[in-house]
C-alpha cells in the first residue's frame, strides 16, 4: 500500500505516551510514543533484545505477571488508561489476546482447548457453535472438524498455532496480540498463517512483533522500528526510531538507523 493511502487520522485503539518499561532496576524500554491503528496490523520489528516483546506485553497487561516488571508513562486503551485502578487485568487480556512463539495448546482435546476461555467465562451453551466458529475463523476447522476430541498436542506444529488463535477469537477478543508467532514454523505453516493474519485483521486489530522484515513487509500496514541505544552510562535501553507506514518503513525510511536495519547493514 503506497504511504499516501494510509489514514493518519484514525481513533487509535492504543495510544502510548512517554511509555518505558523497567525490570527491576533496569530500563529496558525508555519513551516510547506511538498510536495503534484499529483493524490493521502493525508490525513491531528491531534487532533482538530492543525491547519489541516488552512493549508488546504492556499491551495486555501481560508484564504484570512478571516479578519486578514496572511499567511508567501512559498506556490508553480507546479511552481508558490501561492501567486504571479500576481496570480489571484479567478482562483486559481477554478483549486482548496474545499468541506466542512456540504453540502452547492445553494438554486437552482440540474441542476443550478452544472451549476452555468460554467455559471459564461461565459459558454452558452454544459451546459447539463457539468452537467451531472460532476454527473457522482460524482456517483451522476442515483440518480438525473430524479429530475435535484428540489431544491438541498431536496436530502439527502449524495447526497447533492456529489451534492458538481460534483459542483467543473464541473469547471474542477485539485485539490480538502475536509475539513472533511463525518463527517456530516451516515455510508452508508460516504462510498459513501470515494469511489468516490478513483475513483476520478485517475484523480484529493485530499487533505483531517479528524479527522477520519480510515478514513485516508482507502482511503489515505500519512498522514501528526499535533499537537499543547505549547511554551515558553505558547502560542499553530500547527505543523507538522510527514509526510509519510499512511502505514507507522499507522504501524510504526517515532515519539512517531504520536504513541501516532494514538493507541489512547493522542489527
Ligand atoms: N523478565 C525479564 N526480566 C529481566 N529483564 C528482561 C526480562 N524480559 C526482557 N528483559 C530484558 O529487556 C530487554 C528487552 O527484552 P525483550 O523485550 O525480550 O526484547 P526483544 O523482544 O526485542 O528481543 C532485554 O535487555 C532483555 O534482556
Ligand atoms: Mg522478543
Amino acid at each position: 500500500m503506497a504511504p499516501s493511502q494510509l489514514p493518519d487520522l484514525f481513533d487509535p485503539v492504543f495510544t502510548l505516551q512517554d511509555l518505558s518499561v523497567f525490570y527491576g532496576d533496569y530500563e529496558a524500554v525508555r519513551g516510547v510514543n506511538m498510536r495503534i491503528a484499529p483493524q490493521e496490523i502493525t508490525a513491531l520489528i528491531g534487532p533482538s533484545g530492543c525491547g519489541k516483546s516488552t512493549v508488546l506485553r504492556c499491551l495486555n497487561r501481560m508484564n504484570d505477571l512478571i516479578l519486578d516488571a514496572r511499567v511508567a508513562g501512559k498506556v490508553t486503551y480507546y479511552t481508558e488508561d490501561l492501567y486504571g485502578e479500576s481496570v480489571d487485568p484479567i478482562e483486559v487480556r481477554r478483549r486482548i489476546g496474545m499468541v506466542f512463539q512456540k504453540p502452547n495448546p492445553f494438554p486437552k482435546s482440540v474441542f476443550d482447548n478452544i472451549a476452555y476461555g468460554p467455559r471459564i467465562n461461565g459459558q454452558r451453551r452454544g459451546l459447539d457453535e463457539i468452537v467451531e466458529e472460532a476454527l473457522h475463523r482460524a482456517a483451522l476447522w476442515d483440518e480438525v472438524k473430524d479429530k475435535l476430541k484428540q489431544n491438541a498436542l498431536a496436530l502439527s506444529g502449524g495447526q497447533q498455532q492456529r489451534l492458538c488463535i481460534a483459542r483467543a477469537i473464541a473469547v471474542k477478543p477485539d485485539v490480538i496480540l502475536m509475539d513472533e508467532p511463525c518463527s517456530a514454523l516451516d515455510p508452508i505453516a508460516t504462510t498459513k498463517i501470515e494469511d489468516l493474519m490478513q483475513v483476520l485483521s478485517r475484523d480484529y486489530t493485530i499487533v505483531i512483533v517479528t524479527h522477520n522484515m519480510q515478514q513485516a513487509a508482507r502482511v503489515s500496514e505500519r512498522t514501528a522500528f526499535f533499537t537499543a541505544e547505549v547511554d551515558e552510562r553505558g547502560e542499553r535501553h530500547g527505543r523507538l526510531v522510527e514509526f510509519d507506514s510499512t511502505a514507507r518503513i522499507f522504501s524510504n525510511p526517515a532515519d539512517k538507523r531504520t536504513e541501516g536495519y532494514i538493507t541489512g547493514r547493522f542489527g
